[in-house]
């Protein structure tokens, strides 16, 4: 027998996970910052949660009826806060690790499409620095090709196919009570401390 799956089940709170996971292990960024940080994320997977369960409930008014625009609002903003917490997740995940470079598949294909390590720290640097909100390393699905990539907002994501393995928050609530106006310290502290091996995890199955 079939049973079928609520749409709130397409994400769940790992605030706690991620805890543990980077309590203790983030450098320069504090753990007031982290708690700050997971507080916003569980708001946005919370949100995403009751905007779904909304919409499942059907409690949404009827396709062009005048109050329409309350169904549109709440499709936009699930949006948003899926994106959010979905990058959120990536971020967090990829936080708390030993830096340096990664080894096997990941560093091959780093290797094959910028040339060296180094080509590819400097582009994805270059990227955040130059991102209002989000930057991104990406696998595209369908050339099988890395790119870095940004996004002004949560809800400007790379273009379909492309399955980010890695995630770096550039808001200025990331930063702003370790660093200041510093983005780039606060960026090296990223860089500092990928966890190489968590971003492996992301890429397909060759
Ligand atoms: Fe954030």
């Amino acid at each position: 027998m079939c049973i079928k799956r609520t749409m709130a089940s397409i994400i769940s709170d790992c605030t706690e996970r991620f805890r543990q996971k980077l309590f203790g292990k983030t450098g320069g960024i504090s753990e007031k910052t982290l708690q700050m940080h997971l507080g916003l994320y569980a708001i946005q997977v919370r949100r995403a949660k009751e905007l779904l369960s909304a919409l499942e409930k059907g409690d949404s008014p009827k396709e062009n009826q005048i109050d329409g625009s309350l169904f549109r609002a709440r499709k936009l903003d699930l949006s948003y806060c899926l994106s959010a917490a979905k990058s959120h997740e990536l971020y967090f995940s990829i936080l708390g690790g030993a830096g340096g470079a990664p080894q096997g598949t990941l560093r091959e294909w780093i290797d094959r499409d910028f040339g060296s390590f180094d080509s590819f720290l400097r582009d994805l640097r270059t990227t955040a620095l130059a991102s209002e909100s989000w930057a991104w390393t990406c696998l595209d699905q369908a050339s099988g090709r890395l790119l870095n990539l940004l996004g002004d907002g949560s809800v400007t994501v790379p273009f379909w196919g492309a399955a980010p393995l890695l995630a770096i928050d550039m808001e200025d609530h990331a930063f702003i009570l370790d660093f200041g106006w510093d983005r780039a310290a606060y960026l090296d502290s990223v860089l500092a401390q990928i966890d190489w091996e968590s971003v492996a995890r992301f890429l397909p199955l060759v």
